[in-house]
């Protein structure tokens, strides 16, 4: 199928919705910023997210984390504004990969920063290009693979979930 002719359709959640017969389990997902935008498509579940780094209050890294994450956030990024956009998007890919958007808190999502080599989900030593990749654990012990970068003021993440 032409690409240009892809029927896209808005489900009542908002995420957009392909309708490819021979690919039914194709999907997409996009996210923009200021004159930026992103698109990502698979045959898993996934989502994406993108954010202008600017200064935010310290509440929202309130809002957006467990406490029990807060004391690893700096295996994120060295500074709190990049960590705190890196949760931001991170976790905002993995809600919109699984289709709730913002109705579900981004406190349930736990990112695990533990290195892969201390059987944790998340391998420091993985940077491909300046991507970084994590494993966050959602509700019911679902699992996504997140990889995130920073590029100029822009944060991006994308988050999948493969058969285990
Ligand atoms: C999905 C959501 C996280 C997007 O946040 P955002 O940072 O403003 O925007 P992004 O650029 O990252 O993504 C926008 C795209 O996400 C997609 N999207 C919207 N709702 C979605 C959902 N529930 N799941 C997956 N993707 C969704 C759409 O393609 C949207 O594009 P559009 O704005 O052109 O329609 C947020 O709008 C949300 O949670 N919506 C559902 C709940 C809601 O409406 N809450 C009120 C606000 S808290």
């Amino acid at each position: 199928m032409d690409p240009q002719h892809v029927p896209i359709g808005i489900h009542d959640s908002g995420r957009l919705i392909l309708n490819v017969p021979a690919m039914p389990a194709l999907r997409v997902s996009l996210a923009h910023s200021g004159e930026n935008a992103i698109v990502v498509s698979g045959e898993h579940p996934l989502g994406v997210d993108m954010e202008t780094m600017k200064p935010r209050t310290d509440r929202l890294l309130e809002y957006i984390t467990h406490p029990d994450e807060r004391p690893h956030l700096m295996h994120l990024a060295p500074t709190m504004h990049e960590q705190l956009h890196a949760v931001w998007t991170i976790k905002e890919a993995v809600l919109k990969g699984s289709g709730t958007g913002l109705r579900t808190s981004p406190k349930q999502l736990l990112i695990d920063t533990t290195p892969a080599t201390e059987g944790g989900g998340g391998d420091g030593d993985f940077d491909i290009c300046g991507w970084r990749h994590v494993r966050v654990v959602g509700p019911g012990q679902n699992t996504w693979d997140v990889v995130f970068t920073f590029r100029e003021d822009i944060a991006v993440a994308m988050a999948w979930q493969a058969p285990r």
